[in-house]
């Protein structure tokens, strides 16, 4: 099982996002988009036991909204940035105006949330995620004790200051990748590649 936590800073939360402006207006949602996309698409198929949260933690309680993809009963997700990020504003128009979780499409749930402390909690859980993070030491001395691996790392934006000082102040493991900073999305290939040639599933 692979979970995925990413933080997402600039993407509108209640939707208010054109299609044909995702690098732009919509905070980088082509790169949270792609990030979604790496996480489950295979070729012709999609990775089931992945699971993946965007943590939208730029907007203040009780407009923040974090969105979880089921790779078990995801449907709709289709290898290309647009139509993911459609699902994504779909979710997150339709779960605007209301207090409860909501399942937008197959495998899709948005929810209300206070994302600081949504991230307390994840990096309480177990297995402890693994921060991806530039800097840390090579992931290729970790290895998971479990046959579940959880990860969380950022979108194109840093971490900000509360989330930098949660994270730390947990001392969960921090990880690299490579000594590039590389795309959130190129992080997630470079992960699944990893945990592929260990046989996590
Ligand atoms: C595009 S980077 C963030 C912005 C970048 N720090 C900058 O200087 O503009 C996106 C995220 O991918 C992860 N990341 C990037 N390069 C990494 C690496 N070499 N190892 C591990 N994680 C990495 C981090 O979580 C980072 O916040």
């Amino acid at each position: 099982m692979r979970r995925w936590l990413l933080l997402v800073h600039r993407v509108p939360v209640h939707g208010t996002f054109t299609l044909n402006d995702l690098a732009g207006g919509a905070g980088r949602m082509d790169e949270v988009a792609r990030a979604v996309s790496t996480a489950f698409t295979v070729s012709n198929d999609l990775r089931r036991t992945t699971e993946l949260v965007l943590l939208f933690t730029g907007a203040p309680v009780p407009a923040a909204r974090k969105i979880e993809f089921f790779g078990d009963r995801l449907r709709y997700l289709n290898p290309d940035e647009r139509s993911t990020a459609a699902l994504v504003k779909n979710a997150l128009v339709r779960s605007a105006t209301l207090d409860r979780p909501i399942e937008a499409s197959p495998g899709v749930r948005v929810s209300p949330t206070r994302p600081l402390d949504e991230l307390r909690q994840r990096v309480e859980q177990s297995p402890p995620p693994i921060w991806l993070t530039e800097g840390a030491p090579p992931l290729e001395e970790w290895r998971p004790t479990a046959a579940e691996a959880s990860f969380i790392l950022s979108d194109p934006f840093d971490p900000t200051s509360e989330e930098s000082q949660i994270l730390t102040a947990s001392g969960v493991d921090r990880r690299s990748v490579g000594p590039r900073s590389l795309r959130s999305s190129q992080v997630i290939d470079v992960v699944n590649n990893y945990l592929d040639r260990l046989g996590v599933p």
